[in-house]
């Protein structure tokens, strides 16, 4: 596993890891709602950083604190070094591109696009010169003379785009830019984007509450829960090494089983599912709990549970490797089978990534645990 971060990793870039953008402890409260909690955040020079979250945890909020519109409670945001104290909207090295376009109407594509240059009276030479190279990398030239509505969603959004990238900010902000996008147009815009944003090397900000976008798109992603920094890492970390169980819950599928610690030895830990038990290699299992007698919750992705039919008809497994349990529900999805499987009256979601070797299965199931891949949190109150 090791090998293969480092392999991630090589192959994500020369971005620095100096902080470009930093978040001091920013803070902001509206009346009686805390809505950043005290966040601290380092976003390297050229990287993909997504703010990654559920509906009103704080993204957007953060994300206009960095470029002025909203002025933190408490804290202090420093872009290239320089605090952004005081420093008004059109003065901050940054451009934000939101959800909804926001382009004028009546104006052109490349009115819309040479706009914020004319209102920082840009001279008319220069203006065209910027405007017809950015509608050229964007692919928008031919466009150029037609009204925003003639577009469809995915080009108005790339002249959204071309208009913040003109003004050449240091720093680019992104706020849901895609979520106006069907599924299909989403994934390609969303290629086309992080391309575009490789080649220009731009920072970028991004807020999404797509947990596969911030997957697809980041270096970096910081996941926040009301208002707090829950976790900061690269896609691969998050995903393999969540720190909390809001962190494995919201990053891809995940089961959660009540387990109770039985015994701790130097190379496995001993624990119980209701009445069956089950062996882990103890330096396989990421754990926050390790102590004997300790209730917790073990965490489970589906494509890391084996199944298979059960043998043997005692109503538990027969090996400390494997829980015996009962097919509730399939559905089948063509690469693979995911399987609702009931375990001492807990439910797993295991996802069987052979369909052709087993079928469909029914009835009493063995399910074998992928030893790496399983989490120990503490248990919930
Ligand atoms: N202008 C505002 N006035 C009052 N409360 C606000 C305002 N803006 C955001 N909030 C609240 O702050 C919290 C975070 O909102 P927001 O940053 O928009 O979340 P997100 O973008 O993650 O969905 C929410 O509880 C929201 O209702
Ligand atoms: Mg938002």
């Amino acid at each position: 596993m090791l090998q293969q971060e480092t392999a991630q990793r090589n192959t994500e870039g020369t971005a620095e890891t100096t902080g470009q953008v930093r978040l001091e402890n920013l803070s902001k409260r509206f009346d009686g709602t805390i809505a950043v909690n005290n966040l601290k955040l380092e976003i390297g020079k050229g990287t993909f950083t997504c703010l990654l979250g559920p509906s009103g945890c704080g993204k957007t909020t953060t994300l206009r604190m960095i470029s002025g519109f909203v002025e933190p409670t408490a804290g202090d945001i420093l872009i290239s070094g320089e605090s952004q104290e005081g420093v008004p909207p059109h003065r901050r090295n940054t451009s934000i591109v939101f959800q909804e376009y926001a382009l004028f109407p009546h104006m052109t594509v490349r009115q819309n696009v040479g706009y914020g240059l004319k209102v920082h009276r840009t001279p008319k030479d220069e203006l065209r010169q910027r405007v017809d190279r950015i509608l050229e990398f964007m692919g928008l030239t031919a466009m150029s003379e037609r009204l925003p509505t003639s577009l469809s969603g995915g080009q108005q959004q790339r002249v959204a785009l071309a208009r913040a990238l003109v003004m050449e900010p240091e720093v680019l902000l992104m706020d849901e830019p895609l979520s106006n996008l069907d599924a299909k147009l989403r994934v390609r815009v969303r290629t086309e984007l992080k391309a575009i944003q490789r080649r220009l090397g731009i920072t970028t900000i991004y807020v999404t509450h797509d947990q596969e976008e911030a997957l697809a798109m980041s270096d970096r992603i910081a996941v926040m829960d009301e208002g707090i920094l829950q976790q900061y890492g690269s896609p691969w970390e998050l995903y393999f090494n969540p720190q909390n169980r809001f962190v494995a819950d919201f990053i891809g599928a995940n089961s959660f089983v009540r387990a109770r610690i039985e015994n701790v030895t130097d190379t496995t830990l001993l624990l119980s599912v209701g009445n069956q038990s089950i062996e882990l290699q103890r330096e396989a299992v990421a754990a926050t709990v390790r102590t004997a007698g300790e209730e917790a919750s073990l965490s489970l992705r589906p494509e890391s549970i084996g199944i298979q039919r059960a043998e043997g008809g005692n109503g538990t497994a027969d090996s400390a490797r494997s829980l015996r349990g009962k097919v509730n529900m399939h559905q089948f999805l063509g690469a693979y089978i995911r399987y609702w499987v009931e375990v001492e009256g807990q439910e797993l979601i295991v996802d069987d990534h052979n369909p052709r070797q087993r079928g469909i299965l029914s009835g009493d199931v063995d399910l074998r645990l992928g030893q790496s891949e399983a989490q120990l949190f503490p248990a919930e109150e």
